[in-house]
């Protein structure tokens, strides 16, 4: 069958193409290359790639002919852009994930949502189940929310072939160097300062990109219309621990780290039920201590990747997110 993947030149999403390609599936990438997505995450991994928007129906339309499924990456996906600027989250997290559920409607294509622990908002004690209430802190998680609820309509009215994961924090090679680890990773290296926000002792269950795609996956083949699946790596860590492992790996000491002002509306912990998914027989495999020093060793080794991206746009962004925090 040939699979559709949206925002596959992004992060979770080029690992995903790439599990797919390796097994002989037929996949075509719809990617609107915004400032996360890179075509050197495709490199060597065979595919069909069009560049355009989830939200433009012809883009869909064109990208689509042929797939009898699509697995939908395509988002902005950072919560300290979202507090800067919610609109494009709007645009492509909410309307785009209408757009695409119109297509499928249409053709009769399965559908997976890829979405995340963050529409549940903090998780005090326990771990969330996937009927708990949905309860977004930020714009981000908001957005994503809202995409989930036209998910979950569209198998109700129109009876799309529809199912939603629901994934914990994902780390990796080839994520763009602005989220926690590969940004301290790259930061790290530079022996630049590493801003933790506030004291630090949020907590995040992070899970290695690998496990989350063969999650997807298992969602894709054998998940149920209407249904939402946690995919969450089960190793649970306060941002300061992990800070501490980065600078371990990377032979730097403490006196890289800056206690900086606080994200407003901050989660202070996620935490993700996963037996359900368990139950169709996944279970993460990357222990994260294995996994961070992989990914430490992959970005040591490959710096022509993540090098040209800490320029331009992102130097902008990373003044704008970074200078009065740091007092630069
Ligand atoms: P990413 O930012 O690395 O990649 C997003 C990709 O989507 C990019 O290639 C980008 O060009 C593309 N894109 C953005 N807007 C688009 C549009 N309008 N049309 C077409 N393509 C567009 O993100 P990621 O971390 O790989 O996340 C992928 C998905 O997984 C997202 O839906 C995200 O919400 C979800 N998720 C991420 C994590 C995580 O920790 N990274 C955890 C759980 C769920
Ligand atoms: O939980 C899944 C979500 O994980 C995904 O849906 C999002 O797309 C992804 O961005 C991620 O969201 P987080 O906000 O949890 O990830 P981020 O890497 O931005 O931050 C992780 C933690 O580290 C969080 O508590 C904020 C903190 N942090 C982050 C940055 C970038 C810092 O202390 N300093 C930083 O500079």
């Amino acid at each position: 069958m040939r699979i559709l993947v949206t925002g596959g030149a992004g992060f979770i999403g080029s690992h995903f193409v790439r599990r797919l390609a390796a097994t002989g599936v037929d996949v075509v990438v719809l990617d609107k290359l915004t400032y996360s997505g890179n075509p050197a995450n495709l490199e060597d991994v065979p595919h069909e790639f069009h560049q355009g928007d989830i939200a433009d129906p012809e883009a869909v339309a064109r990208a689509g002919a042929g797939a009898g499924a699509v697995v939908n990456f395509a988002a902005e996906t950072h919560v300290d852009r979202s507090i800067l600027a919610a609109g494009e989250f709007i645009t492509t997290d909410v309307v785009g994930t209408h757009v695409l559920l119109e297509w499928a409607r249409q053709t009769g294509a399965r559908f997976v949502q890829v979405s995340t622990d963050e529409v549940y908002g903090d998780v005090a004690d326990g771990a969330s189940r996937e009927d708990d209430p949905l309860r977004p802190s930020s714009p981000y998680a908001a957005s994503k929310a809202g995409g989930d609820l036209q998910v979950l309509a569209y198998v109700r009215t129109y009876g799309v072939n529809a199912s939603i994961t629901r994934g914990s924090n994902t780390y990796g090679p080839n994520q763009y160097p602005e989220k926690l680890i590969p940004l301290f990773v790259t930061n790290a290296l530079e022996g630049e300062p590493l801003p933790v926000y506030g004291d630090g002792r949020q907590t995040r269950d992070w899970l290695h990109a690998a496990d989350h795609c063969a999650g997807i996956e298992l969602v894709l083949r054998e998940g149920a219309p209407g249904e939402v699946y946690n995919v969450g790596g089960g190793e649970e860590l306060e941002n300061g621990e992990v800070t501490r492992r980065i600078l371990e790996l990377t032979g730097r000491d403490e006196s890289l780290v800056r206690h900086v002002e606080d994200r407003p509306g901050h989660d202070r912990r996620y935490s993700l039920d996963t037996s359900k998914l368990a139950a169709l027989g996944w279970s993460p495999e990357q222990r994260f201590a294995e996994g961070l020093a992989d990914t430490v060793a992959w970005y040591r080794d490959n710096r022509a990747w993540w090098e040209p991206l800490k320029s331009g746009e992102y130097r902008a962004y990373y003044e704008a997110q970074y200078a009065a925090r740091l007092g630069s």
